[in-house]
Protein backbone atom coordinates (compact mmCIF):
# COMPACT_ATOMS: atom_id res chain seq x y z
CA UNK A 1 0.00 0.00 0.00
CA UNK A 2 0.92 3.83 -0.71
CA UNK A 3 0.23 6.20 1.65
CA UNK A 4 1.15 10.24 -0.08
CA UNK A 5 1.47 12.31 2.03
CA UNK A 6 1.77 16.24 0.50
CA UNK A 7 1.63 19.55 1.24
CA UNK A 8 4.00 22.87 1.71
CA UNK A 9 7.32 23.27 3.90
CA UNK A 10 6.45 23.14 7.76
CA UNK A 11 2.87 21.75 7.77
CA UNK A 12 4.09 19.02 9.73
CA UNK A 13 4.31 16.34 6.70
CA UNK A 14 7.89 15.21 8.06
CA UNK A 15 6.90 14.89 10.99
CA UNK A 16 3.20 12.82 10.59
CA UNK A 17 4.85 10.64 7.66
CA UNK A 18 7.98 9.31 9.78
CA UNK A 19 5.57 8.53 12.67
CA UNK A 20 2.93 7.21 10.80
CA UNK A 21 5.59 4.38 8.92
CA UNK A 22 6.90 3.77 12.96
CA UNK A 23 3.63 2.87 13.93
CA UNK A 24 2.56 0.94 10.80
CA UNK A 25 5.48 -0.78 10.18
CA UNK A 26 5.56 0.75 6.49
CA UNK A 27 8.92 2.29 4.99
CA UNK A 28 9.11 5.84 4.71
CA UNK A 29 10.22 7.64 1.39
CA UNK A 30 11.07 11.43 2.11
CA UNK A 31 11.13 13.03 -1.67
CA UNK A 32 12.39 16.47 -0.67
CA UNK A 33 15.55 14.96 1.06
CA UNK A 34 16.20 13.88 -2.39
CA UNK A 35 16.20 17.40 -3.83
CA UNK A 36 17.76 18.72 -0.88
CA UNK A 37 20.88 16.05 -1.71
CA UNK A 38 20.94 17.17 -5.26
CA UNK A 39 20.88 20.72 -4.67
CA UNK A 40 24.08 20.15 -2.00
CA UNK A 41 26.28 18.11 -4.74
CA UNK A 42 24.92 20.79 -7.64
CA UNK A 43 26.67 23.74 -5.08
CA UNK A 44 29.50 21.57 -4.09
CA UNK A 45 30.74 20.47 -7.55
CA UNK A 46 29.55 24.01 -8.91
CA UNK A 47 27.04 23.08 -11.20
CA UNK A 48 24.84 25.92 -12.07
CA UNK A 49 21.14 26.26 -9.95
CA UNK A 50 19.59 27.52 -13.34
CA UNK A 51 21.03 24.85 -15.80
CA UNK A 52 18.23 22.03 -15.61
CA UNK A 53 19.69 19.84 -18.21
CA UNK A 54 23.19 19.92 -16.19
CA UNK A 55 21.51 19.42 -13.07
CA UNK A 56 19.12 16.46 -14.59
CA UNK A 57 22.59 14.41 -15.70
CA UNK A 58 23.93 14.92 -12.23
CA UNK A 59 20.90 13.58 -10.76
CA UNK A 60 21.04 10.23 -12.83
CA UNK A 61 24.87 9.82 -12.30
CA UNK A 62 24.25 10.35 -9.17
CA UNK A 63 21.12 8.69 -7.53
CA UNK A 64 20.47 9.54 -3.60
CA UNK A 65 19.80 6.50 -1.49
CA UNK A 66 18.65 5.79 2.15
CA UNK A 67 20.28 3.69 4.87
CA UNK A 68 18.22 1.34 6.75
CA UNK A 69 18.65 4.19 9.86
CA UNK A 70 16.91 6.91 7.20
CA UNK A 71 20.60 8.80 6.46
CA UNK A 72 20.90 10.23 3.27
CA UNK A 73 23.52 9.92 0.92
CA UNK A 74 24.47 11.24 -2.31
CA UNK A 75 27.88 10.35 -4.05
CA UNK A 76 29.40 8.42 -1.58
CA UNK A 77 28.75 11.27 1.51
CA UNK A 78 25.96 11.55 4.41
CA UNK A 79 23.95 14.27 3.67
CA UNK A 80 21.55 13.82 6.96
CA UNK A 81 22.49 17.02 8.47
CA UNK A 82 23.89 19.10 5.90
CA UNK A 83 20.77 19.34 3.58
CA UNK A 84 18.31 20.83 6.87
CA UNK A 85 20.60 23.59 6.69
CA UNK A 86 19.49 27.66 5.48
CA UNK A 87 21.06 27.91 2.32
CA UNK A 88 20.15 24.54 0.81
CA UNK A 89 16.63 25.35 2.31
CA UNK A 90 16.91 29.21 0.15
CA UNK A 91 18.24 27.27 -3.18
CA UNK A 92 16.79 23.80 -3.38
CA UNK A 93 13.10 25.89 -5.19
CA UNK A 94 15.67 26.65 -7.92
CA UNK A 95 16.66 23.32 -8.45
CA UNK A 96 13.42 21.53 -8.18
CA UNK A 97 11.32 24.10 -10.39
CA UNK A 98 13.47 22.46 -13.93
CA UNK A 99 11.01 19.66 -15.43
CA UNK A 100 14.27 18.03 -16.53
CA UNK A 101 15.31 17.20 -12.72
CA UNK A 102 11.91 16.33 -11.80
CA UNK A 103 11.88 13.80 -14.06
CA UNK A 104 14.95 11.75 -13.17
CA UNK A 105 13.64 12.45 -9.41
CA UNK A 106 10.43 11.09 -10.07
CA UNK A 107 11.65 8.01 -11.81
CA UNK A 108 13.81 7.28 -8.98
CA UNK A 109 11.02 8.00 -6.41
CA UNK A 110 8.80 5.60 -8.28
CA UNK A 111 11.50 2.83 -7.85
CA UNK A 112 11.87 3.43 -4.62
CA UNK A 113 8.38 3.06 -3.70
CA UNK A 114 7.59 0.41 -5.43
CA UNK A 115 8.16 -2.54 -3.21
CA UNK A 116 5.94 -3.31 -0.15
CA UNK A 117 4.47 -0.64 2.00
CA UNK A 118 5.08 2.85 2.16
CA UNK A 119 4.43 6.17 3.45
CA UNK A 120 6.04 8.73 0.97
CA UNK A 121 5.98 12.29 1.29
CA UNK A 122 6.25 15.45 -0.93
CA UNK A 123 4.73 17.76 -3.14
CA UNK A 124 3.35 16.36 -6.27
CA UNK A 125 3.28 12.45 -4.72
CA UNK A 126 -0.63 12.02 -5.17
CA UNK A 127 -0.64 13.41 -8.09
CA UNK A 128 2.61 12.45 -10.11
CA UNK A 129 4.36 10.61 -8.16
CA UNK A 130 2.08 7.45 -7.38
CA UNK A 131 -1.61 9.04 -8.04
CA UNK A 132 -2.84 5.49 -7.82
CA UNK A 133 -2.13 5.45 -4.33
CA UNK A 134 -4.29 4.15 -1.76
CA UNK A 135 -4.55 6.66 0.98
CA UNK A 136 -3.89 10.53 -0.39
CA UNK A 137 -3.48 12.93 2.42
CA UNK A 138 -2.32 16.77 2.11
CA UNK A 139 -1.84 18.25 5.06
CA UNK A 140 -1.84 22.42 5.71
CA UNK A 141 -1.18 24.83 8.25
CA UNK A 142 -1.55 29.02 8.49
CA UNK A 143 1.82 30.21 7.67
CA UNK A 144 2.84 31.84 10.68
CA UNK A 145 2.11 28.39 12.36
CA UNK A 146 4.68 27.06 9.95
CA UNK A 147 7.12 29.67 10.30
CA UNK A 148 6.75 28.72 14.30
CA UNK A 149 7.58 25.24 13.75
CA UNK A 150 10.58 25.86 11.31
CA UNK A 151 11.71 28.06 13.79
CA UNK A 152 11.61 25.26 16.50
CA UNK A 153 13.76 23.20 13.82
CA UNK A 154 16.13 25.91 13.08
CA UNK A 155 17.27 27.97 16.31
CA UNK A 156 19.04 31.19 15.45
CA UNK A 157 16.74 32.65 12.64
CA UNK A 158 13.96 34.59 13.36
CA UNK A 159 10.49 33.85 13.11
CA UNK A 160 9.79 36.62 11.10
CA UNK A 161 12.85 36.14 8.65
CA UNK A 162 11.57 32.27 8.22
CA UNK A 163 8.07 33.51 7.34
CA UNK A 164 9.55 35.47 4.66
CA UNK A 165 11.41 32.51 3.15
CA UNK A 166 8.41 30.18 3.21
CA UNK A 167 6.59 32.88 1.36
CA UNK A 168 8.72 33.20 -1.02
CA UNK A 169 9.12 28.68 -1.17
CA UNK A 170 5.62 29.10 -1.39
CA UNK A 171 5.26 30.94 -4.79
CA UNK A 172 7.53 29.02 -6.21
CA UNK A 173 6.39 25.49 -5.17
CA UNK A 174 3.24 26.62 -5.76
CA UNK A 175 2.64 24.63 -9.13
CA UNK A 176 3.98 21.71 -7.79
CA UNK A 177 1.53 22.08 -4.76
CA UNK A 178 -2.03 21.32 -6.19
CA UNK A 179 -3.91 18.88 -3.42
CA UNK A 180 -5.10 15.57 -5.83
CA UNK A 181 -8.31 15.75 -6.45
CA UNK A 182 -8.77 12.84 -4.13
CA UNK A 183 -6.67 13.80 -1.66
CA UNK A 184 -8.30 14.32 2.08
CA UNK A 185 -7.26 17.61 3.30
CA UNK A 186 -6.35 17.94 6.56
CA UNK A 187 -5.41 21.65 8.44
CA UNK A 188 -2.96 20.42 11.05
CA UNK A 189 -2.75 24.16 12.93
CA UNK A 190 -4.31 23.15 15.63
CA UNK A 191 -3.88 19.51 15.95
CA UNK A 192 -1.06 17.54 17.94
CA UNK A 193 1.05 15.12 15.62
CA UNK A 194 -0.71 12.15 17.21
CA UNK A 195 -4.38 13.48 16.20
CA UNK A 196 -2.79 14.02 12.68
CA UNK A 197 -1.29 10.44 12.84
CA UNK A 198 -4.61 8.89 13.89
CA UNK A 199 -6.63 10.52 11.44
CA UNK A 200 -4.55 8.81 8.61
CA UNK A 201 -4.06 5.62 10.44
CA UNK A 202 -7.98 5.08 10.56
CA UNK A 203 -8.05 5.77 6.65
CA UNK A 204 -5.24 3.33 6.20
CA UNK A 205 -7.68 0.56 8.32
CA UNK A 206 -10.76 1.62 6.30
CA UNK A 207 -9.00 1.19 3.10
CA UNK A 208 -7.57 -2.07 4.19
CA UNK A 209 -10.98 -3.43 5.44
CA UNK A 210 -12.47 -2.71 1.86
CA UNK A 211 -9.54 -4.06 0.43
CA UNK A 212 -10.33 -6.90 2.42
CA UNK A 213 -14.13 -7.00 1.49
CA UNK A 214 -13.49 -6.65 -2.22
CA UNK A 215 -11.13 -9.75 -1.63
CA UNK A 216 -13.11 -11.84 0.10
CA UNK A 217 -16.45 -11.32 -1.72
CA UNK A 218 -14.43 -12.23 -5.41
CA UNK A 219 -13.56 -15.30 -3.82
CA UNK A 220 -17.00 -16.10 -3.19
O1 LIG B 1 9.70 19.09 1.95
P1 LIG B 1 11.05 19.78 1.83
O2 LIG B 1 11.08 21.15 2.47
O3 LIG B 1 12.20 18.97 2.30
O4 LIG B 1 11.25 20.00 0.25
C1 LIG B 1 12.40 20.60 -0.28
C2 LIG B 1 12.10 21.26 -1.62
O5 LIG B 1 11.89 20.28 -2.61
C3 LIG B 1 10.93 22.21 -1.65
O6 LIG B 1 11.32 23.42 -2.27
C4 LIG B 1 9.90 21.55 -2.51
C5 LIG B 1 10.68 20.55 -3.31
N1 LIG B 1 9.96 19.28 -3.48
C6 LIG B 1 9.31 19.09 -4.67
O7 LIG B 1 9.30 19.99 -5.52
N2 LIG B 1 8.66 17.91 -4.89
C7 LIG B 1 8.67 16.95 -3.96
N3 LIG B 1 8.03 15.78 -4.19
C8 LIG B 1 9.32 17.15 -2.73
C9 LIG B 1 9.96 18.35 -2.51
Amino acid sequence: MIVAIDGPAGAGKSTVARRLAERLGFRYLDTGAMYRALTWLAMQRGVPLGEGEKLAVLARAEPVTFDKAGRVLIAGTDVTATIRETRIDRMVPVVARHHEVREVMRERQRELGQRGDVVIEGRDIGTVVAPNAEVKVYLLADRDERARRRSAERPGIGTDALATDLKVRDQSDAERMQPAADAEQIDTTHLQVEDVVDRIQEMVRAIRTQQMGTASGSQA
